[in-house]
């Protein structure tokens, strides 16, 4: 088991990526923290799955240190922090309110700031035994190219790529890895809001009409699971990834690395 005798604390960690995550966590050996809004997440059904909720809004300082209060005084040290908790919300800039900007800056970026700021003295305990300790940040292949009408959720993820760098520089002395996943097209409740939503361009295709495009846009020809995710979140939470450091982890099926072609 990878991760045994580690704890770890998702945030969305009742989402569509932030189960799988977890799940994963659990079958490596880690002592696991879901942190969210509510049991439920992003889906509608609340199975057991053995993880250990904990009540957080991202966007609250005193959420975060209550977190932390409380994995301090179960465990008295975090090996493990990711940040999952993320909102998309489907607009250009002049039909996104200023409410809604300020919104998405709050979940994607100012929770990622909180809850890692009052992670680190967990963390720096953790690392103080010999192990690394390790961040993993969520950005997204969108903090790199744009998705037509998804300004505010380009712009914040963005943010958390250049905080993950910031992070990994300035805590990297102490013990403490910080990495960013960035996730292409991943089939979750955020996901299925953007083939339903207004961003989806859908106009009037079908759910399978709209999914079988996006998979044959694909190198690879299909889209994620949160599984795939979930793997190298995996491993760059292990102490096999001790070199892994201050990185944008792409995982797209290729997506990003093709150039669109011209119908000339
Ligand atoms: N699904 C994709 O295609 C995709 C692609 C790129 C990046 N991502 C990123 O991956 C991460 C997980 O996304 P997902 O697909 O699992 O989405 P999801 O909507 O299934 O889960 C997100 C979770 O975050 C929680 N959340 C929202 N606001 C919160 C807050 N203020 N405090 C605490 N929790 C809050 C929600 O309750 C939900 O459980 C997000 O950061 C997202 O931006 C997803």
């Amino acid at each position: 088991m990878m991760l045994e005798g580690k704890t770890a604390l998702i945030t969305g960690g009742r989402g569509g990526i932030g189960r799988a995550i977890a799940a994963r966590f659990l079958r490596e050996g880690a002592r696991v923290y879901a942190a969210d809004l509510t049991p439920e997440g992003s889906l509608a059904a609340h199975d057991e799955d053995g993880s250990i909720f904990l009540k957080l809004d991202v966007t609250r300082e005193s959420d975060a240190i209550a977190a932390m209060e409380q994995v301090a005084g179960e465990v008295g040290q975090l090996d493990i922090l990711v940040n999952a908790a993320g909102i998309e919300i489907e607009k250009t800039i002049e039909d996104t309110s200023l409410e809604e900007w300020n919104l998405s800056f709050a979940v994607n970026a100012t929770g990622t700031f909180l809850t890692s700021k009052y992670a680190l003295p967990l963390l720096r305990k953790a690392a103080a035994t010999g192990r690394t300790a390790s961040v993993i940040n969520f950005g997204s292949y969108d903090g790199f190219i744009a998705d037509p009408g998804l300004a505010a959720y380009c712009a914040t993820k963005g943010a958390v790529h250049a905080l993950t760098r910031a992070m990994a520089c300035d805590h990297g002395p102490e013990g403490i890895r910080v990495n960013a996943i960035c996730p292409g097209y991943v089939d979750t409740p955020m996901l299925q809001s953007f083939f339903t939503g207004e961003g989806s361009g859908g106009d009037g295709k079908t759910i399978d009409q709209l999914q079988q495009a996006v998979r044959d846009v694909h190198p690879t020809r299909t889209y994620g699971t949160p599984e795939d995710i979930a793997n190298l979140v995996n491993w760059l939470a292990s102490d096999e990834a001790r070199y892994a450091s201050g990185q944008l982890w792409v995982l797209d099926g290729g997506l990003s690395a093709q150039v669109q072609q011209m119908k000339l």
